[in-house]
């Protein structure tokens, strides 16, 4: 069944858990999708996760369309949200709806996601246009150099108010979801308890109404430590070099090709 921003809002209502992975590539996607995930997020963690870029920051708009696009070719029933670039929505609303436009247009993803709750006006000219987007409040990435790193968001009781009510502003825009990053359990409880739209965590405990994870995480894809809030479920580097590493001895050998492999 074809995952749309109503199946979400009905899975919220029956409590029934939302999952959702990251994709950039055509055999991630397929493989997420086949496995019966809800939402496939191409997050602009490719930067970070593939590009080899510090962060989220550098990543440009025709990087993540050309993911996207990549993704888009793999995914028969999943919602395909694509993450806006920095500086692809701050500038003004008019380029902020182009922007995201051109993922639903160019790129086959069916809606946007957008960090913050300050770039109001530009959230909702997109959803006016007919664009679904997702909010993401908590630990946005790409303020990182203005957060001053990669920590909890909303600890102290004001920024926990400002957070809520960031939920709430990001809800009467006409989100169809938020993402809530490293925020307290209790305070993405309040968030999820307050909005009717499903709210999905990372790093936000378990009461949201779903979770997201980037699956070169969760599949010990990097061969580095994860941080405390990802769970590894395989631990695929160290395959991937015995793989290789059998592949150079046994081509060193003469033992690879066989006669199987020639013709
Ligand atoms: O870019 C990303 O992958 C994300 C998720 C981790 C929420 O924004």
């Amino acid at each position: 069944m074809k995952t749309t921003t109503h199946s979400l809002r009905e899975m919220k209502v029956s409590g029934k858990k939302i999952t959702a992975l990251t994709a950039y590539d055509c055999p991630t996607a397929r493989m997420l999708d086949e496995s019966g995930v809800d939402i496939v997020l191409v997050g602009d963690s490719v930067g970070n996760v593939l590009l080899g870029y510090e962060n989220t920051i550098p990543v440009t708009m025709d990087e993540m369309l050309h993911h996207t696009k990549a993704v888009s070719r793999a995914v028969k029933n999943a919602m395909i949200i694509a993450d806006m670039p920095f500086m692809s929505y701050q500038l003004d609303p008019g380029s902020a709806l182009y922007n995201a436009s051109r993922f639903i247009k160019e790129a086959g993803a069916h809606g946007v996601k957008i960090e913050g709750d300050i770039y109001i006006d530009a959230i909702k000219k997109i959803i006016e246009a007919g664009i679904p987007v997702m909010g993401h409040l908590g630990l946005t990435p790409q303020l990182v150099n203005q957060l001053g790193g990669y920590r909890v968001q909303g600890r102290s009781a004001n920024e926990a108010k400002a957070m809520i009510e960031g939920a709430k502003q990001l809800e009467k825009a006409g989100c169809f979801s938020i993402v809530l990053e490293m925020v307290p359990s209790l305070l993405a409880k309040k968030v999820a308890e307050t909005l009717s739209i499903p709210v999905i965590g990372i790093g936000a405990g378990v009461y949201c109404d779903g979770q997201v994870l980037v699956t070169n995480d969760i599949l010990g894809l990097s061969g580095k430590a994860v941080t405390r809030f990802v769970k590894k479920y395989a631990d695929l580097y160290p395959e991937m070099k015995r793989a290789v590493s059998s592949f150079i001895s046994e081509v060193r050998s003469g033992a690879f090709p066989g006669s199987e492999h020639s013709f």
